[in-house]
């Protein structure tokens, strides 16, 4: 029976033909050397047409099939390429794109002994490890040897005990390595917690994987409870005690594929036609929230970042983001929670998590210690790759993200070094974040930065911060009961959403399609607003000019964002003007417009009340002087005065030079200040 079967697939190997009157294998084989590689994939499909019966045979006893196609990979190879198999020896036969996928959830004891294939998301893979294949065991004692995979208690010759030693020299190891894989973010029922289950893999098949990797996992289903279990470790609760001894990890594309037939297609471009389109796809986001005021800001600052601006190269090689990142900071009750659920839900690839995080890995990434060794583990920036994080309370998160999300928000890249892992993951992920303000309630006397328990590296980071605050307003507290209240009689909302979830994802996967570019036109609208931006600030040496030039970034990702949303190749002046208009409605709250400069750097860099105060009292005090003085009036004279008034040498030091960077004074001649 045996050798029939050998016989079978090595036919298949010989003769399979595909297209172009091509022998697929032999070529495949023959190619094995000049790619080093010790292991043959075939397409479960060929074997399928070739032999129905071997293949089911295939997918029911993989362990003893997979053990026929190896010889008979191997003695082929003899045939094809002499010289390499003499050097390689036994190759493997790897299994690709079985017929269907099992879900994740579905793998269960019905499936143990059979060859299933399952997707999902890298969360954590282990260092990779040697394991003893045949270990060469020596007695101390007699110079017996003994070729074993475990080392013998005693040595079968003098019988003497805790006598073997390995030589490691004569000892034949494998790589092996187990990874974790868990539902994709898209494919969980809603409310619902992802599963995952273990995927151990050995040789060329280690190291294939990284975390935050969708992979395709071709593999037999095996229980921990099986035999051959020295490198498992014993099943915990919440994880499967099933797990999946890898054939082939196939790695997939990251890039939303959804399948959009003709007529969707159609509907998609008349729809962009729409004068009504943007208005259509903003009551689309979370339409049972009643939406005004900031809130409505809110709401199409989630809509452009869905969309998201184009992501860029630098002549010089650097990465500037295309993913637009919000903060919302609100009193309690304010539907943040809502909201961001509600976001994660559209996004093509929504994750919605807390600032805490679900796992050990929280939001970037951690080293975790197993029985066996450690383990590199994914958070949920990482599992979110390519699409849309949705971070609800991120005032709470872990300190360790709170120095590992700062690249991860500009570079995009989560990089974490310990227990001798050290790794690079790829977080390209857009950030819609909400937090609670630090003292319960938002104080619009305080800045931003000592309002929320996050630093201000952090907030410069977002395009958008919204202040939400829950202010008593008479009318829009009866329109907005009226809107809970209808709400709750029909279960309903009275807007109609205008578009489903699923037809704004194909929508939203059609329009990130677009690279859409800055005309001339839109280049100028934003220019000015930068212009007078850095308006009130002194030569670029001493301005803040980083922060500044971030928001610039920022706007234009808006308006590329509006642009894609409306199915454009061009950012026009309307894109640029509304990025410009949102930015505003942002920040007019964040930043108070009291000295009428878009006074970013004040916000951003943490000054707070007291500094502001201190700018007034030195503007007085110049006054004061300069009557006095007759218009000129020396700094040292200033700073004398300042202090008299209180402040100390840091306070005078910094007051005076926002004198100077703002433009609010400027030098008549050396060692004096006048104001302007
Ligand atoms: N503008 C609004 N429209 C409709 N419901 C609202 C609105 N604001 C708050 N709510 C309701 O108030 C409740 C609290 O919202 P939640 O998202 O948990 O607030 P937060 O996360 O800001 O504390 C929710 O049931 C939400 O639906
Ligand atoms: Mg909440
Ligand atoms: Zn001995």
């Amino acid at each position: 029976m045996s050798e029939k079967s050998i016989n079978i697939f090595q036919d298949f190997l010989k003769s399979f033909k595909s297209g172009y009157d091509e022998y697929k294998y032999r070529v495949r084989l023959s190619q094995l050397s000049s790619l080093s590689r010790k292991s043959l994939v075939v397409d479960f499909g060929d074997l399928l047409a070739f032999n129905e019966e071997w293949a089911e045979k295939l997918i029911e006893f993989p362990e003893e099939y997979l053990n026929y196609a190896n010889t008979a990979a191997t003695k082929q190879l003899k045939i094809e390429d002499p010289e390499y198999a003499d050097e390689v020896g036994e190759i493997k036969v790897r299994i690709r794109k079985l017929t269907h996928t099992v879900n994740l959830r579905d793998i269960k004891s019905d499936k143990i002994g059979r060859l299933a294939m399952v997707e999902g998301v890298v969360v954590r893979v282990s260092v990779v490890k040697p394991l003893l294949l045949v270990g060469n065991f020596r007695c101390r004692d007699c110079n017996y040897t003994m070729e074993v995979p475990r080392r013998p208690q005693k040595c079968r010759r003098c019988g003497r005990k805790l006598t073997m030693e390995l030589d490691i020299n004569r000892s034949k190891f494998i790589d092996f390595q187990e990874i974790r894989i868990q539902e994709r973010p898209e494919d969980l029922p809603p409310g619902q917690l992802p599963r995952s289950i273990d995927v151990v893999l050995r040789e060329d098949l280690t190291d294939v994987a990284r975390p935050g990797d969708r992979v395709c996992v071709v593999g037999i289903v095996k229980s921990v409870q099986e035999p051959f279990q020295r490198f498992r470790r014993r099943a915990k609760a919440g994880v499967f005690d099933l797990y999946i001894e890898g054939n082939y990890v196939d790695t997939l594309e990251k890039e939303i594929e959804l399948a959009i037939t003709p007529e969707e297609e159609k509907k998609i471009e008349e729809l962009a036609k729409d004068p009504m389109l943007l208005v259509k796809l903003k009551r689309s986001i979370a339409p049972s929230i009643y939406s005004y005021g900031v809130l409505d800001a809110v709401k199409e600052a989630i809509l452009y970042a869905l969309f998201g601006g184009v992501p860029k190269v630098t002549p010089d090689g650097m990465h500037i983001r295309g993913d637009i990142h919000i903060l919302i900071i609100g009193d309690p009750g304010t539907a943040k929670s809502q909201v961001l659920q509600y976001a994660s839900q559209i996004a093509p690839r929504g994750l919605y998590t807390t600032g805490r995080g679900v796992s050990a890995a929280g939001l970037t990434a951690a080293v975790i210690k197993q029985p066996d060794g450690m383990a590199l583990e994914a958070g949920a920036l990482v599992l979110a790759d390519k699409g849309v994080c949705c971070i609800d309370e991120i005032d709470k998160m872990r300190n360790e993200d709170r120095v590992a999300i700062h690249p991860a928000m500009e570079q995009q890249t989560v990089t974490i070094s310990k227990g001798g892992i050290v790794a690079t993951l790829n977080a390209r992920t857009t950030i819609i974040a909400a937090g609670n303000p630090a003292l319960g309630r938002y104080d619009p006397t305080k800045i931003v930065a000592d309002n929320i328990n996050l630093p201000v590296t952090i907030l410069s980071r977002f395009d958008l911060i919204f202040i939400l605050q829950d202010e008593p307003h008479r009318e829009l507290d009866r329109e907005m009961s009226e809107h809970i209240l209808s709400l709750h009689m029909k279960g309903s909302p009275p807007i109609e959403p205008a578009l489903s979830p699923m037809f704004l994802r194909k929508y939203i996967t059609c329009a990130k399609r677009m690279k859409p570019r800055l005309t001339e036109e839109a280049k100028s609208i934003i220019r000015e607003f930068y212009l007078k931006m850095r308006m009130a600030s002194t030569p670029a040496r001493e301005s803040p000019i980083g922060i500044i030039a971030r928001h610039l970034e920022s706007l234009v990702r808006i308006a590329e964002a509006r642009a894609r949303a409306c199915l454009r190749s061009e950012v026009i002046k309307e894109d640029a003007e509304a990025a410009i208009n949102l930015w505003r409605r942002a920040y007019d709250k964040v930043i108070g417009t009291a000295e009428g400069v878009f006074d970013v750097d004040i916000i951003m860099t943490g000054k707070s009340k007291t500094f502001r105060d201190d700018v007034g009292k030195a503007v007085d005090v110049l006054r004061e002087l300069e009557k006095k003085e007759g218009g000129l009036v020396q700094v040292a004279l200033l700073r004398k005065r300042l202090q008299e008034e209180g402040m100390d040498a840091v306070r005078i030091n910094r007051v005076i030079d926002y004198l100077f960077r703002y433009n609010l004074a400027f030098k008549p001649k050396d060692g004096y200040i006048k104001k302007l």
